[in-house]
């Protein structure tokens, strides 16, 4: 008999979780306002809010913690992150941040001015929120498969080499760079193909521009590459992650996914005069160039979290669990983006709720029913998250309304997968009777989700 796969780790280290009634989070929802973000984290039991941030440490990382060296300037630590990053990724220069949209922050300050318009795949909302924060414009050129939930497609979150050939024709001149994100957050967690990247590349060869990848999951887009892709089967994790930065001049990167930290971030280049004039934003705003807003432990445990998050074994556990998560999902019916994800799934809220106006919050109102049925809590992908149009100040209603379930690395078991999946089940059988959403109370100028407050409609 084959033996069943399992994971390539065990457990050293646990935390107790706590349990609730329905009652009591009936309370609880209604005084975070309905905004999950509000809730103490001991009033949620399975937390799948992020995946960033969340992840286990390894006995390796925590034993280079230890040795971390907090010296101002030219800490080891930062030699140690400096040559894991010239190794594994490729790029010469680098500079720390304390996460991933301090490193747009610097990066964006000496790269977008006002007017100027940023092409890619489908931006983070950090990513375009720094973007239109400086009256510049983020361009999605995403695959058009990316909106059908349904629909098989092994690189879901490519760029379309022909939409953004034809945005480049027509605007070049004000374009400052293309920027691809690796795997494609907002589109499900879905990966970029090699081609695909090649191809971005080309075309901004032909006009002369720079490529930067925001990579906060480039280890799990390598992991897809790797099973998905022709010719790369028997190529390394470390050996396409190197081919994929290839293609790049410049990248950011959120260290609080796929490096497997708790905090911190880089910005990484090949070209030192851009590291030049980001050093200066950089002293600015997050702190000195050997350290950027980290401490030398935390710099110590990045180091290695890069080697670890690129190992194949350890990608094979993690991915495998959100696919059994979505398995178990689709035993019940329930529609999300397919295939499943590197770090989550997506449910598909505009079909799982359609009675739900749509001005009512399809995914926010899935989101708040899973917390009510177990203490689960997802996020919401959807019109909260989209904003409002900063020109017009309508709802921006995007294609796509998800309720995220982002997993933590190495911190959930399967029989959590399960809860996860029967609780959704539940929520499911009962979809009908959910007539009504919720209404914005208040909400901020930028980035609402966060904080946004809301009531439910009676
Ligand atoms: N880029 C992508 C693709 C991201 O998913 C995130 C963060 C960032 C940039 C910003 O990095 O949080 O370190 O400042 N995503 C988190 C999430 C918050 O839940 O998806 P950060």
């Amino acid at each position: 008999m084959e033996l069943p796969f399992s994971e390539s780790y065990k457990i050293k280290m646990v935390e107790p979780l706590r349990r609730s009634t329905r009652e009591e989070r009936e309370q609880w929802i209604k005084e975070a306002k309905y905004n999950l973000f509000n809730l103490k984290s001991n009033q949620v039991f399975i937390d799948l809010l992020t995946d960033s941030g969340t992840g286990a440490m390894s006995d390796r990382q925590w034993g280079a913690i230890m040795m971390g060296d907090e010296s101002y300037a030219g800490a080891s630590s930062y030699y140690n992150l400096k040559n894991s990053i010239q190794s594994i990724l490729g790029f010469e220069y680098f500079m720390p941040t304390h996460q991933g949209r301090a490193a747009e922050n610097v990066l964006f300050s000496v790269m977008v001015k006002e007017g100027d318009y940023i092409p890619g795949n489908s931006h983070f909302d950090t990513t375009k929120g720094h973007i239109e924060f400086r009256k510049a414009h983020a361009v999605d050129c995403t695959i058009d498969e990316a909106a059908n939930t349904e629909l098989y497609h092994p690189f879901k979150g490519n760029v379309d080499p022909a939409k953004l050939e034809k945005f480049m024709s027509e605007n070049h001149a004000k374009v400052p760079f293309i920027i691809v994100t690796v795997t494609n957050n907002t589109a499900g967690g879905q990966p970029v193909s090699m081609e695909c990247l090649r191809q971005v590349r080309k075309i901004a060869d032909k006009y002369g521009k720079r490529v930067v990848f925001d990579s906060a999951r480039f280890a799990e887009n390598a992991y897809f590459i790797k099973i998905r892709e022709e010719g790369y089967a028997n190529k390394t994790i470390k050996e396409i992650v190197k081919e994929m930065f290839s293609y790049a001049d410049a990248m950011t990167m959120s260290s609080k996914k796929d490096a497997i930290v708790n905090i911190g971030g880089f910005i990484a280049m090949r070209d030192n005069e851009l590291w030049r004039q980001c050093s200066t934003f950089n002293i600015m705003f997050e702190g000195y160039v050997t350290y950027g807003g980290m401490s030398g432990r935390d710099m110590n445990a990045l180091a290695v979290g890069l080697d670890e998050g690129t190992e194949f074994d350890y990608l094979e556990t993690r991915i495998k669990q959100v696919e059994y998560l979505g398995n178990r999902l689709k035993e019940f019916g329930i529609p999300f983006q397919y295939p499943a994800g590197g770090h989550a799934i997506f449910v598909d809220a505009n079909k799982v709720l359609p009675n739900i106006p749509k001005e009512e919050l399809r995914a926010q109102t899935l989101a708040i029913e899973l917390y009510l049925e177990a203490g689960i809590r997802g996020v919401e992908i959807g019109t909260l998250l989209a904003d409002r149009d900063p020109v017009t100040r309508e709802n921006r209603y995007p294609k796509l309304e998800l309720l995220r379930l982002a997993i933590p690395r190495r911190v959930y078991t399967n029989n959590h997968m399960d809860v996860i999946a029967v609780a959704l089940k539940n929520v499911y059988d009962r979809r009908n009777e959910l007539k009504h959403g919720f209404d914005i109370v208040w909400e901020a100028p930028i980035m609402r989700h966060f904080t946004v407050e809301l009531e439910r409609v009676k």
